[in-house]
């Protein structure tokens, strides 16, 4: 692949190889070991026109722990608020002669549209409600390091759906590795065609929960519920929230996952957030670092094959 837009474009087996470099960035990691010649000679440009902390700051140390040459653009600062659109701000930064672009941006398919107008690799962190493909494998890594595989698991995902490019992006890639997933929330936060998701769907907790392996809250994206019905956040808790009464019903060795931000007391209990027998919510944000080091890995790599290896600057 040239660039990574989406979940949906990767075959399982392409999924299961990220994965497997992710993980060993994640020991290695962990050992302290630097791969500083990865992307030794490259310049990757990190452009976020929402606000972020654990993509950008994780897409940012992937690079230098890999030895590229990092700029975070300061999107409120740039020239886009002068009426520059996003189409010419990348292609007035692809004539820099950038290798890696990733970007986040408020509308779904912005991401797409700038990968066909620049030559250099794009990844997208995070388009609208369309997709957010590095969480999905920051959190497939985390399951199977928790649980030992990423096939046949019962995988319950939580709350506001239909605004959430987290959702989709899990949907697809755990539905690919041929897992069970639920959703569960209220109607008014399901997608219009959940039928073609190849889902389960509860409105009730207790119901959906019952013996999954994994629960993953998503919070409420109340900036894309475009003036439409926002539930009260007290009334919210008591029928959506996790808490210790809802999670009685997922099997006891249960994994709680959610990709932040977090809103506690809203989506999720704090003292189930905090509970480091059942929450894997931090090694999520670990596991971070790792899979964005493996994909960025991966993708200079197939830059520098197509390139040839006079092109890339050094
Ligand atoms: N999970 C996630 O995308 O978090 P940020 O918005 O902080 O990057």
């Amino acid at each position: 692949q040239q660039h990574l837009l989406g979940i949906e474009q990767l075959h399982p087996t392409e999924i299961s190889a990220i994965l497997d470099l992710a993980d060993s960035y994640a020991e290695h990691n962990r050992q302290g070991r630097a791969h500083r010649d990865v992307l030794a000679g490259l310049t990757q440009i990190n452009m976020f026109f929402e606000n972020s902390t654990r993509t950008q700051a994780s897409f940012e140390l992937a690079g230098k722990r890999l030895g590229a040459d990092v700029m975070n653009m300061g999107m409120q600062a740039s020239s886009i608020k002068k009426g520059e659109t996003l189409i010419d701000t990348a292609l007035t930064l692809n004539a820099m002669r950038p290798d890696l672009l990733v970007v986040r941006h408020p509308q779904s398919g912005a991401v797409d549209l700038l990968a066909q107008k620049v030559n250099c690799a794009v990844l997208n962190a995070g388009d609208g409600r369309h997709e957010h493909p590095t969480q999905a494998l920051l959190d497939a890594l985390t399951i199977r390091r928790a649980k030992g595989r990423l096939h046949r698991l019962s995988i319950a995902i939580c709350g506001d759906i239909a605004h959430s490019r987290v959702a989709r992006s899990n949907i697809m890639l755990l539905g690919k590795m041929e897992n069970r997933v639920r959703l569960i929330g209220p109607p008014t936060l399901m997608p219009s065609r959940i039928a073609d998701f190849g889902v389960e769907v509860f409105d009730d907790m207790h119901a959906g929960l019952e013996d999954v392996d994994v629960v993953m809250m998503l919070r409420l994206q109340k900036e894309r519920m475009d003036g439409g019905f926002i539930p009260s956040e007290r009334e919210y808790f008591h029928r959506y929230g996790l808490d210790a009464a809802k999670l009685r019903n997922a099997k006891p060795d249960a994994i709680v996952m959610h990709p932040g931000p977090m809103n506690r007391g809203v989506e999720i209990d704090g003292n189930i957030a905090d509970d480091i027998n059942r929450s894997v919510i931090q090694e999520q944000v670990e596991m971070g670092v790792a899979v964005r080091m493996a994909v960025m890995d991966l993708l200079a790599q197939n830059l520098r094959r197509a390139r040839g290896p006079q092109e890339v600057m050094t």
